[in-house]
């Protein structure tokens, strides 16, 4: 889109429904604002029922955006309606990063880089270890799954309170990825170099289990992708019994920076003062 002074401006949305919670335009308002730049990312709530025609307009170029951000429940429409999924979204059948070039819908998911990057940034070396163990196999525990075995962890557990459902995951992303149960974490984590919580547990007034940590391997990293609190319940076991905890809210940040490179032609910092803004934003509206 141009202004009257012949200077891009693009706009960029995060849909979802509901979408009011997202925190996506603070991160990406404070990136336009850092560079200066005119441009704009606003929430867009576009029900089920009219996220076709979302996309199409998307397309054709009369929504007004260049392209965005998808979460849920649209993330594997957005797959499933773009014009030119990366390898990346269709191992997961699911997309959260969305532009158009040439007239088509370009699309990504950028949870696992945002995954991976918190790690490399808080935990150094969490990648050299043989075992993780991924606890949950619900929609956000699949790009976890992949960043891992991508980084090269040769035995992923999946453990899951409904079994069936980490067999899937199991079956979809390959040999390095084992379905287990609830029960087996204690056998499990002896010796274990990662331990991934990518399940709600705890935030609902659910018991958690009490899950010994200490027979994990020297060094062994325990990390959440919940970043709402910020020290889940099983963070907080985790680092009361000394082991390395990293919590979620970097993963929330890193994911976003490839999509406002393609929006905005910058590569945004992930910094101190952003992480700050969030962290007081979600103390106000706790
Ligand atoms: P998301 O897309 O955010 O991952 P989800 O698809 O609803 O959300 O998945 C939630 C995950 O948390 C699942 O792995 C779920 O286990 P089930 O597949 O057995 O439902 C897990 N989960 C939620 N509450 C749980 C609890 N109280 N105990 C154990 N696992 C729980």
């Amino acid at each position: 889109m141009r202004d009257s002074r012949e200077t891009f401006i693009n706009h960029a949305f995060v849909t979802g429904f509901p979408i009011k919670h997202s925190r996506s335009p603070l991160i990406h308002g404070y990136w336009l604002k850092s560079f200066g730049l005119l441009g704009s990312y606003r929430a867009h709530a576009v029900s089920p029922d009219a996220f076709a025609d979302f996309m199409q307009a998307l397309r054709d170029g009369t929504s007004g955006f260049c392209g965005g951000n998808v979460t849920i429940p649209h993330k594997e429409r957005a797959f499933a309606l773009c014009d030119r999924p990366d390898e990346l979204s269709r191992e997961l059948g699911a997309a959260n990063t969305l532009w158009i070039k040439d007239g088509l819908v370009h699309a990504t998911n950028t949870d696992g880089y945002g995954f991976t990057t918190n790690l490399d940034e808080r935990a150094a070396g969490w990648d050299n270890c043989d075992r993780a163990i991924i606890l949950g196999a619900g929609g956000a525990s699949r790009a976890v799954i992949q960043a891992v075995r991508d980084r090269g962890v040769k035995t992923i557990h999946v453990v899951n309170r409904t079994l069936e459902k980490a067999q899937d995951l199991a079956d979809r992303f390959g040999p390095s990825v084992e379905a287990q149960a609830m029960g087996d974490i204690p056998d499990l984590i002896k010796g274990a170099g990662l331990f991934i919580n990518t399940t709600s547990l705890g935030m609902d007034g659910t018991p958690v289990p009490q899950i010994d940590f200490t027979t994990m391997a020297k060094g062994a990293v325990v990390t959440d992708i919940v970043y709402v609190p910020l020290k889940t319940p099983l963070l907080a076991q985790a680092e009361d019994q000394g082991l390395r905890i990293v919590d979620g809210l970097g993963m929330l940040l890193h994911q976003a920076a490839p999509g406002f490179e393609k929006w905005f032609g910058r590569r945004p910092m992930v910094d101190a003062a952003l992480r700050q803004i969030i962290i007081e934003d979600m103390e106000q509206h706790l």
